[in-house]
């Protein structure tokens, strides 16, 4: 499976902080924010993936992330022209896709909880169709929504209903095969002109192949879309973190427990960071794992 993370569009909820430098890139306390996304990409256990954003803020990307063979893993980048929807993801990386089945995640979503690596592997190595992630929310008018019936099947998908029929959000991680490619090279654009994600559910829904996986009590999926729940993410991170003495989306450790690279690899990342505590944690877990140091 091929991963994309879209990381475009035009941050305007985030102004003025987003005048200058893209959403994605922003810190979430000790990292920037698109590591947490690439971090759950890593986890499902995929090492190829296409990073797409606005033509001004590609660059920085990939300034930051490289090619990705530090964290043993093969990034390429691809730029949208303009926010036209979640949806033209699948248009921009159709050859990157190529065959293959594909996750995007939304380059601003944070996810975290126990055996959620373990959800994530599962899911894609049973995947058939489309499998969606929900989430109970207090304000599902302001996500894709998902019903289920009493056997736990989706019934129905609706973005941003005025009348939610449930409360559960469809969060910003999607699983599908290849067939999404052509589903949205089919579609029309929406009333706000976007190729809408939600529609690309629909299409698999109707042809009854899409799932919904239930993140449930316990389970943490962030908000970033204002100023105060950028900071709350922050504070959430930052008091997990202290509490636990692990860090969370790292992207080092990931790789190194994921065996995309070695202790001995890992301990030369955090030793080029080491005037961070960041740096000095991934020495610590290199060292940890066996690294000559
Ligand atoms: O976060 C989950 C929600 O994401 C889902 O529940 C909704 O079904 C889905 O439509 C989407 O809703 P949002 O209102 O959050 O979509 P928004 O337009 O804000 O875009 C989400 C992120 O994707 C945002 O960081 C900007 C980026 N984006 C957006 C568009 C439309 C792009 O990179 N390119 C785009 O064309």
């Amino acid at each position: 499976m091929k991963g994309i993370v879209l990381a475009g569009g035009s941050g305007t909820r985030l102004h003025p902080i987003t005048q200058a430098i893209s959403k994605q890139l922003l810190p979430v306390y000790d990292k920037p924010m698109i590591y947490y996304p690439l971090s759950v990409l890593m986890l499902a256990g995929i090492r190829e993936v296409l990073v797409i954003s606005t033509p001004t803020d590609l660059p920085n990307f990939r300034r930051l992330l490289g090619d990705g063979s530090q964290f043993g893993l093969e990034l390429s980048y691809a730029e949208q022209a303009a926010p036209n929807g979640l949806a033209e993801a699948f248009v921009i990386g159709a050859d990157f896709v190529g065959d293959d089945d594909v996750a995007l995640i939304l380059g601003d979503n944070i996810f975290y909880g126990q055996g959620f690596s373990r959800t994530l592997q599962e899911q894609v190595s049973t995947l058939d169709g489309c499998v969606l992630f929900g989430y109970p929310v207090k304000d599902p008018q302001r996500y894709g929504v998902g019903e289920m019936d009493a056997d736990g099947r989706l019934v129905s998908i609706e973005e941003k209903p005025e009348r939610p029929r449930s409360n559960r959000a469809i969060t910003g991680l999607y699983l599908y095969d290849n067939q999404v490619v052509e589903i949205a090279k089919g579609l029309t654009p929406s009333k706000r002109g976007e190729l809408e994600i939600t529609d690309v559910n629909m299409a698999y829904l109707r042809q009854d192949r899409a799932r919904l996986v239930e993140l449930s009590r316990g389970f943490a999926w962030l908000d970033t879309g204002t100023h105060d729940s950028l900071l709350e993410a922050a504070q959430f991170v930052q008091v997990l973190e202290h509490r636990t003495g692990v860090r969370i989306a790292c992207l080092e450790e990931i790789a190194l427990r994921m065996g995309f690279i070695t202790a001995d690899e890992c301990y030369q990342l955090g030793a080029k960071l080491a005037k961070s505590g960041y740096g000095d944690y991934v020495m610590d877990v290199a060292m940890a794992a066996g690294a000559s140091g």
